[in-house]
């Protein structure tokens, strides 16, 4: 299946009902459409299980209580809904689709009390995000933008908001050849990338950016308690960007990305360690476990 995602055959969840595909729209008036008033999730169903589903739909929730938006349905709801588009596409794998927004209604201003809280769920097949990355090293490009501080948007939450940067950041890096673009935050320290947490390795040790204004993905804590089990040391910490010139690896980690070495970073390159692989392989296998 490929081609526009609004032009595909399957079923799309909405509002508690499996719909045809084409038929998931939404009203123009719709109050996300206008104001970014949508928090989502990324997941990855492995072999029939959504890895990390439930700490997904539990991060939604939360995402949407940090935009003062309810969601009308419980984890337990949201769990069966994305159960229930994989099995009416009869999808094993699949990259899964949650997205909760404030909808039509009568607010057409700012304010959105009066329109209900809508969501759906969709997903498809997705194969490497970065392409073959996977093997060379994926090659970043330094955004001109900068992740916000927590006092100008609440960065804890995966909300569309937030993404403006990343699309205008993302088609600056493809812009010149490279898969993505790696983001300072707000006081000058390494942050993140559009989609994706970021390590480091240096004399035997990781270091990655402290989660305090940065998605703390999943993907990144769960990469995190593995390295802790293998014995490695791993320094949460800021980091400042002239320490780029001295790391010996460097990897991405997220939903989409899985792990994905990085082999450059503007005039920085890494090399694809034994490190990096070992992760990678590892994090496949847990996935698929
Ligand atoms: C900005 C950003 N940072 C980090 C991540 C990684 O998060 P996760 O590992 O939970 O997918 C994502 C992907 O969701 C993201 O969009």
């Amino acid at each position: 299946m490929a081609g526009a995602y609004d032009d595909r055959d399957g079923k799309i969840w909405m509002d508690g009902q499996l719909v045809e595909w084409r038929d998931a729209n939404v009203h123009i008036l719709t109050h996300a459409m206008h104001y970014a008033s949508s928090v989502f999730e990324g997941e990855r169903c492995y072999n029939g299980k959504i890895f990390k589903s439930v700490e997904h739909s539990e991060r939604l929730i939360k995402s949407g209580k940090l935009l003062d938006m309810e969601i009308p349905y419980t984890i337990e709801e949201i769990e069966k809904a994305k159960y229930d588009v994989l099995k009416a596409n009869g999808w094993d794998d699949a990259y899964v689709r949650v997205i909760a927004y404030r909808g039509a209604g009568e607010d057409m201003g700012v304010a959105s009390n009066k329109n209900p809280v809508r969501m759906a769920v969709a997903a498809w097949e997705w194969g490497a995000y970065y392409g073959d990355a996977k093997m060379k090293g994926a090659k970043l490009d330094i955004a001109k933008w900068k992740r916000p501080s927590p006092e100008t948007i609440p960065t804890a939450a995966k909300a569309a908001g937030l993404y403006m940067i990343c699309t205008m950041s993302k088609h600056a890096a493809e812009a010149k050849g490279c898969s993505d673009a790696l983001f300072m935050d707000y006081r000058g320290y390494v942050a993140e990338a559009t989609g994706a947490n970021i390590f480091f390795v240096k004399d035997g040790e990781v270091h990655t950016p402290d989660p305090d204004a940065i998605l703390n993905g999943i993907t990144r804590q769960t990469v995190i308690e593995m390295l802790e089990a293998k014995g490695i040391k791993v320094n949460v910490r800021r980091i400042m960007p002239e320490e780029l010139e001295g790391f010996e690896q460097c990897w991405l980690t997220g939903t989409a990305a899985e792990v994905t070495p990085v082999g450059q970073i503007g005039d920085y390159t890494f090399e694809v360690g034994t490190l990096t692989r070992e992760i990678a392989e590892d994090y496949e296998k847990l996935v698929r476990a």
